[in-house]
This record gives C-alpha cells, sequence and structure tokens, in this order.
C-alpha cells in the first residue's frame, strides 16, 4: 500500500531512465551549428526573419526552414505576397517528395471555400459561432482601417460595429437556418433608419431585416435562441432606428465596404460558394498555398489571406493533438500585410497547438506601421527564434542589438604623443590604457555586412540568429552567425 502511495507521489522515480520515450517535439529540424540543434519545438514557439530587400530572407534562412517543415512531413498554410509565390512552393514541394500535398488556393484553381457556411456547420459550433464571426469580421476590419493610435472614439467605434454584427448573425442564423454573406449585407442595408419607419408598410415590404424578423419569430428555438433573437429583435427596432443618421452611416458603411468585395469577383467566387476544401487538411498533411498574392491583388489578396489565416489559427487551436499530432506551419513572407492584434494572442498558445509560425519582413518599421508599436512588440515577443540578414535599416539593427544585449567589454589602448616645450626641444611621451565599457555584444553596424547570396557571395546568405534565453553551443553567447546555402 505504501509502495503503491509512493509511486502515486512520484511516478517517475520507478520508472526505468530507458523506459522514457524522447519528446517527438525535441526532434531536430535544422541543425544551426554543429551542436544547435533547432528542434520541433524550437520551430512551434514562433520565428521571425529580418532583412533587406534582396538580402537573403527568401532563399536562404526562409528556404532552409521551409524544406525542413515540409521534409518533416509537416502541413501548413502558406501566404503568399508575392506572384512567384505559389509557384516557389511548387518548387519546394517537388524537392522535398511533397508535391502530393500541395493545394494550391487561386482563382484559376478548382478550390472553394466558404468560410461562413464552414463555421455554421462545423462540429462543435454553436455557442462560440456568433462572437468568432464578430471576431473574424473585425481582425479583417482591422486590417481594412488599420486605425492606429487607441482613443475612446475608436473603442466606441469597435463596440458598436461588433453590436451590429452580433445582431445581424444572430438574426440571419435564426431566421434562415444558414448563413450568407449577402443576406448578412442585405439585412444590414435594409435596416429601419427612422422610429417612424418601423411601422411604414413600404419599408416592411422591401426590407430583408423585417422579413427576417418575422421569419425567426415563426420558428421554432432553443431557450438560449428565444433569448438571443429576442434581443436582436430590439436592437433593430428600436436601437438602431434610434440612433443619428451620422453615426448609422459610419457603422453601416465601414462594415458594408469590408463586406462588399467578398461579394463580387473573384472572392465572391472562391469564398462564398461551395466548399471543397476545409482548413484542417493541413493537420493530416496538406501543404495549402494561398495563391492571391497582395502585390497582384492588393487587398482583396490581404484581406482574403488574413481571414484564411484567422479561421485557420483557430481551427489549429481547436484540434486535438493527440489524435492529429501532426505540426503544421503558418508561412508568411511579407507578413506585415497579414500580422493583426490576435496574432500574440495565437502565438501565445501555439506550442501547444503545434503550429510553426514563420513571419518574414524586411524591417521592424514595416510592423510598426500597420500595428503600431505596442503591438508589435507584443507579437515580435512572441516569436522566439529570430534571423536577422543584412540590413540598412538603423531602426531594425538598433533593436536587434538591444536583443543580443550587452555586456562589459575589455578594451586596452596605447599611444604616442610628441610635444614641442618653450626651449624648441621635442619629448615624446608614450602611454598606454585599458578600461571597460558596457557595450553591444553585436555592434548594429554588424548587420550591414552580411552575406547576401548570389555569385558575389560564393551563393551563401548570412543571418545572425536569437533565441529567447538560449546560448548556442558553438558561441557560448546568445548570438550565432549561421551561413545558409542558397543552392
Ligand atoms: N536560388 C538562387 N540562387 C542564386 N541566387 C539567388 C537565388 N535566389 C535568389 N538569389 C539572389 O540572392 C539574393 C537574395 O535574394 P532573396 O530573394 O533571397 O532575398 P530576399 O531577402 O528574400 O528579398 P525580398 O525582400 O525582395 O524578398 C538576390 O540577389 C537574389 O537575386
Ligand atoms: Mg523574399
Amino acid at each position: 500500500m505504501n509502495g503503491f502511495f509512493n509511486l502515486l507521489q512520484n511516478p517517475l522515480r520507478s520508472t526505468p531512465a530507458r523506459m522514457v520515450a524522447p519528446d517527438p517535439l525535441d526532434a531536430p529540424l535544422l541543425w544551426l551549428g554543429k551542436n544547435d540543434p533547432w528542434t520541433i519545438r524550437n520551430a512551434c514557439e514562433g520565428t521571425a526573419i529580418f532583412g533587406a530587400t534582396g538580402s537573403g530572407k527568401t532563399s536562404g534562412s526562409g528556404q532552409a526552414l521551409a524544406k525542413a517543415f515540409l521534409s518533416a512531413g509537416f502541413g501548413g498554410l502558406v501566404l503568399c505576397a508575392k506572384p512567384d509565390e505559389a509557384e516557389l512552393w511548387r518548387r519546394y514541394c517537388q524537392q522535398t517528395n511533397r508535391s502530393d500535398s500541395l493545394i494550391i488556393f487561386g482563382p484559376q484553381q478548382p478550390y472553394r471555400f466558404n468560410f461562413l457556411n464552414y463555421e455554421f456547420t462545423r462540429p462543435g459550433a454553436g455557442a462560440g459561432l456568433t462572437e468568432n464571426l464578430v471576431r473574424l469580421f473585425t481582425t479583417i476590419m482591422q486590417v481594412a482601417e488599420r486605425q492606429r493610435g487607441h482613443n475612446s472614439a475608436q473603442d466606441f467605434w469597435e463596440r458598436t460595429t461588433k453590436q451590429l454584427l452580433r445582431n445581424c448573425i444572430d438574426l440571419v442564423a435564426i431566421a434562415r437556418g444558414r448563413l450568407l454573406l449577402q443576406e448578412i449585407y442585405d439585412v444590414i442595408v435594409t435596416a429601419p433608419s427612422t422610429p417612424e419607419e418601423v411601422g411604414s408598410e413600404a419599408w416592411q415590404q422591401s426590407s430583408l431585416c423585417w422579413r427576417c424578423i418575422r421569419e425567426g419569430e415563426a420558428r421554432p428555438k432553443s431557450p438560449r435562441q428565444a433569448n438571443d433573437f429576442a434581443h436582436a429583435v430590439k436592437y433593430w427596432l428600436r436601437e438602431i432606428p434610434a440612433l443619428s443618421s451620422k453615426t448609422r452611416s459610419i457603422i453601416v458603411t465601414s462594415l458594408t465596404s469590408m463586406m462588399d468585395i467578398f461579394l463580387r469577383g473573384t472572392l465572391r467566387e472562391l469564398f462564398c460558394t461551395t466548399t471543397n476544401i476545409v482548413p484542417e487538411l493541413t493537420h493530416e498533411g496538406a501543404v495549402l498555398v494561398l495563391d492571391l498574392p497582395v502585390k497582384e491583388y492588393a487587398e482583396i489578396g490581404q484581406f482574403s489571406q488574413t481571414m484564411m489565416k484567422f479561421i485557420w489559427q483557430r481551427a489549429s487551436e481547436r484540434r486535438d493533438v493527440r489524435r492529429h499530432p501532426r505540426p503544421a506551419f503558418l508561412w508568411c513572407d511579407e507578413a506585415q500585410f497579414f500580422t493583426t492584434a490576435t496574432d500574440a494572442d495565437f502565438q501565445s498558445t501555439a506550442r501547444g497547438a503545434r503550429v510553426a509560425t514563420v513571419y518574414l519582413s524586411q524591417n521592424v518599421g514595416a510592423y510598426h506601421s500597420q500595428l503600431g508599436q505596442a503591438e508589435t512588440h507584443s507579437v515580435m515577443g512572441n516569436l522566439q527564434t529570430k534571423f536577422f540578414h543584412a540590413n540598412g535599416d538603423p531602426m531594425t539593427n538598433n533593436w536587434a542589438a538591444e536583443l543580443f544585449s550587452k555586456s562589459w567589454q575589455f578594451r586596452g589602448s596605447a599611444g604616442t604623443s610628441t610635444s614641442e616645450g618653450m626651449t624648441g626641444r621635442q619629448s615624446v611621451s608614450k602611454n598606454f590604457g585599458a578600461s571597460d565599457s558596457l557595450d553591444f555584444e553585436v555592434l548594429p553596424q554588424q548587420f550591414t555586412s552580411l552575406r547576401k547570396g548570389g555569385p558575389e557571395h560564393g551563393y551563401c546568405v548570412e543571418a545572425i540568429t536569437f533565441q529567447g534565453g538560449r546560448i548556442w553551443h558553438a558561441t557560448n553567447k546568445n548570438h550565432l552567425k549561421v551561413g545558409f546555402s542558397q543552392r
């Protein structure tokens, strides 16, 4: 009995060492130095790659990481900034024998993903549905508006927009038993604009908002739906008509202008018709490349890929990693286009979800301009491995140098001075000195002289690597210069 109790208190004590299986997360993906593995666990703690244009982000560290993920059998989601990105991933997949896993999602391809239908019908949807969709729409709006600076007025608009969305989604979902973006849009634009209009027959006959209220009243509802529906009806018939027309039009247009682009052309076809792929495929090994490059499709590419990233992140958080243990990666080149405030949140749980995020961007300023300073630091602080390629940007170089921190450096000096006295005789004096000073471990200017690949650098790309809390064996320091072959 005593022995059994002891075992409960310290189960490992009686386990022979040889029976402790190695944690699969500790498997090396890359060797950054002879004794410096970069493991799946390290990858799942997130990576940020910085470097000027042509410094070798894509063909250096990017290529090495991408191929390591593919060779290890990861699935993944790839967001595209440049038009040649899908082709690049096609090549990576060929070179790592993963062509069978590749799914290119784009206008010329047969794949479709009706995001509202997916959210509405996926297992486990229900209690969280409305809030999840509200967060999804507001995330896209954040990208659309990129309102910087936090003030109470902004809070007001954010709150009221979320309120409108919440009430609209509840009304349509309960009344129609499905969610179509076109109907969400139509309910918003046919809402009553004055208290008098609510009683007007002309409005009632032409308004989808009114029709949904009537249909919802007639439908059988669970107690929770009955409560949410009654709340939504009060909102549409009392609150909305009582708002000043200016306030209402700001809320309405900020939403409809974002929805509008999903309701026409390429995005409607891809995201609002049928569904023949789902994000969960990446958890089974699919490499899903969103071929809607921002450089070609501008905001259409930005909104749709940010939306897919959000949905994919939520799907990855929901995944049961015991049943689906295969790690997956999230790849964003020119990541500033796709980063949102919710990324820091996601990143803090990414290791549990076995997601290896890689963000590539030229400099910190690019993130600042999209996210603001505080959010940039929050997102970057959660990406543990950082590769710094050649860069001439002082802000990034100083930030990187600060990251590597300072240490006491010993400086010796020696000199000779000559002086001529009043008598015209020269005297020579020699001096020797030594001092300690607190200096950068890696000087900001060291980032300007790293090798950038191409024939002039022997096809070698260099980066200085940092990983939160890690001392590299090769240097016994927190910085490590790593060379990557472009070939
Ligand atoms: N496979 C390759 N073989 C040889 N040289 C290459 C290869 N790929 C790129 N280069 C060259 O190496 C340099 C680095 O290119 P790379 O595209 O990796 O830079 P980058 O940092 O990703 O730039 P950007 O910010 O423009 O995306 C460039 O001069 C490029 O022309
Ligand atoms: Mg690149």
